[in-house]
Parts: C-alpha cells; sequence; structure tokens
C-alpha cells in the first residue's frame, strides 16, 4: 500500500484529484468506482472545476458508487444518488453511472445485476473509498466476509451515530444499505482511500499497519496490488511508520508522479 501523507485536505484532495485525472487522460473511457461522505466532497469540486476548466473530460467515462440506503428514493435529498448529482453528476457529464437502487422490490437480484453491470462495463479501473470511523469501507461494517459481494448489510449503532448529523435526527438514518463487498472492491484495478481528521487516526493505523482482519474490512486493502491512501496529518497520527512513508513520496519517481 503506498500511504501519502498531505498537510492538509485541501492538499490530500488535489493528489487524489490528480490521479483521476491522469487516469482519464490516459483512458477517457474509464470505469469510476465513487464513494460518498463527507471526505470526498473536495475532490469531487475540485474534479468539477477541472472539467470547466478542459483539464479533464469525463464525458465517455463509467461510474459506479460503492453502496445506497435501503428505503430511500434516489429523491430522498439524504439518498446517495441525490448526493451524487448535488456534489458531481450535475457538474461534470459523464457517460453512465449507477448506484445500488435503495427501492429496489428484490434485493439479492438487484445485487447480482448490480455486479453484472460491473463486469459487464470490464470491471472498475480506479475505485475512490472513504474510511469509516470503525474500519468499514463501502458500508462493510467490521465481520464483513473480505470476499463479500454486493449485498444487504445492517449499519452498526456507530455507523448510523456517524452519519446521524446528515439527516433530521438518527432515528431516521436508515438501519439498511446495499453495499459492494470487499472482495468487489478488491477487484478494481487501483484503489485511492482518503481519510481524514484525528477521529480517523485509529482506523488509518489499523488499516495500514495492523493484521487483515475481517475486523477493520478496510485492511483487506494490504492484498491488494494498487492502493494509495492519502490521508493528512492529523488521519496520519497513529501511524508507526510515517517518516517512512513521508520519505517514500520525497523519492517517488517523476514518472510516478500524476
Ligand atoms: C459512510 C459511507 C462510506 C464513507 C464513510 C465515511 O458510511 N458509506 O463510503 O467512506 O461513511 O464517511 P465520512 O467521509 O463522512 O467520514
Amino acid at each position: 500500500m503506498e500511504i501519502i501523507i498531505k498537510r492538509d485536505a485541501e492538499e490530500a484532495s488535489l493528489e487524489a484529484a490528480a490521479i483521476f485525472r491522469r487516469q482519464l487522460r490516459e483512458k477517457p473511457e474509464s470505469v469510476l468506482g465513487l464513494a460518498t461522505g463527507s471526505t470526498p466532497l473536495r475532490f469531487y469540486e475540485l474534479l468539477a472545476a477541472m472539467g470547466r476548466a478542459g483539464e479533464l473530460d469525463a464525458s465517455r467515462a463509467v461510474t459506479f458508487n460503492l453502496d445506497e440506503y435501503v428505503g430511500l428514493s434516489a429523491a430522498h435529498p439524504q439518498s446517495y444518488a441525490a448526493y451524487m448529482r448535488a456534489h458531481l453528476l450535475d457538474h461534470l457529464p459523464v457517460a453512465r453511472w449507477h448506484i445500488p437502487d435503495g427501492q429496489t422490490a428484490d434485493i439479492p437480484r438487484h445485487c447480482a445485476e448490480y455486479e453484472a453491470a460491473i463486469r459487464a462495463a470490464g470491471g472498475i479501473d480506479i475505485q475512490l473509498l472513504g474510511l469509516g470511523s470503525d474500519g468499514h469501507i463501502g458500508f462493510n461494517e467490521p465481520g464483513s466476509s473480505l470476499g463479500s459481494r454486493t449485498r444487504l448489510k445492517t449499519l452498526t449503532a456507530r455507523t448510523v451515530a456517524d452519519n446521524a448529523p446528515h439527516f433530521a435526527s438518527p432515528a431516521e438514518v436508515p438501519r439498511h444499505v446495499i453495499t459492494m463487498g470487499v472482495g468487489t472492491i478488491l477487484e478494481a484495478r487501483r484503489c485511492v482511500v482518503l481519510a481524514f481528521g484525528k477521529q480517523k487516526a485509529h482506523a488509518v493505523a489499523a488499516m495500514a499497519e495492523g493484521p487483515v482482519t475481517a475486523m477493520v474490512p478496510a485492511s483487506a486493502l494490504q492484498m491488494h496490488p494498487a492502493c494509495a491512501l492519502i490521508v493528512d496529518e492529523a488521519a496520519a497520527g497513529d501511524l508507526q511508520r510515517r517518516d517512512y512513508y513521508r520519505w517514500v513520496y520525497e523519492n517517488k519517481p517523476a514518472w510516478q508522479r500524476p
């Protein structure tokens, strides 16, 4: 895993946006895996700005989001479909986008079709990920099988509490979600994980330096051949080998930089 420690969330978001810009320049028809949450908001703003400036063209790209709340329609303001429209899709045209349907009548079938659509698109070229404070990716809570596929999950009380500020009250946060599995995520050709703030420091250290365990689903990314973890100073606070990661980044060959 490549660990990039940036001064702040702005610098980290810029690094991630530059990686996606390079990906789209090299392969305009890229299949992008996208994430929600507060972490990637600035990243999406930067992508949209790059699009407006003509630095990036996503019009041939296809996107797949990681997850969606069960029970929320795409029009519900807290749905991830609404989030994606507001923060990216209304500002950066893409060829096709996909988000799990939180109102599907047949969840297992819809999940199988979502997996099939990813395969039919040629697989995900680059997957953006945030990190839950309990080490989840997508909505794969601790205990998720590291081989799991897109399916129904029940949120932990902690994730419900973490996401409650986005809803009128904690009671309104859906308990169930549809999420790509850890196994689905691991099949992406590249992964880029963003984590900011000291409330993520413990999860960042467990993900990158702890054992690979279902108790920290993000730790499965240690098995991924091309995963970059981009953090700010606060989120890097619990990493044992911070100085080494900085050294690696300072000495990174020019051809590897975005
Ligand atoms: C949610 C999302 C994840 C996200 C995580 C962290 O549970 N399903 O995709 O990475 O929370 O959210 P935030 O970026 O708001 O801290």
